[in-house]
């Protein structure tokens, strides 16, 4: 496990340890990820992280070799 630092769009910064699930970690950074199945499988909860797309609800935060990771939700939240 390693600590891993997320800037969040807004400009808040947050530390979490690598492996916290992303809805968990953008709640601490007062950010609410829209969400909608929770399994993977409707897109609804994708976020840009260091340029790559995942499903926040079903991936966690990995461990960054420089230690930061940016976070940009997802261009077109309300398809
Ligand atoms: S909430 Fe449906 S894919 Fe994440």
């Amino acid at each position: 496990m390693k600590q891993v630092q997320i800037h969040w769009p807004g400009g808040s910064t947050t530390t979490v340890t690598s492996g916290t699930d992303w809805l968990a970690a953008a709640r601490d950074a007062g950010l609410a990820i829209p969400t909608g199945c929770l399994g993977g499988s409707c897109g609804a909860c994708e976020i840009d992280v260091n340029g790559t797309t995942v499903r926040a609800c079903i991936a966690t935060v990995p461990a960054s070799r420089s230690g930061t990771l940016s976070v940009e939700l997802a261009s077109d939240p309300y398809w």
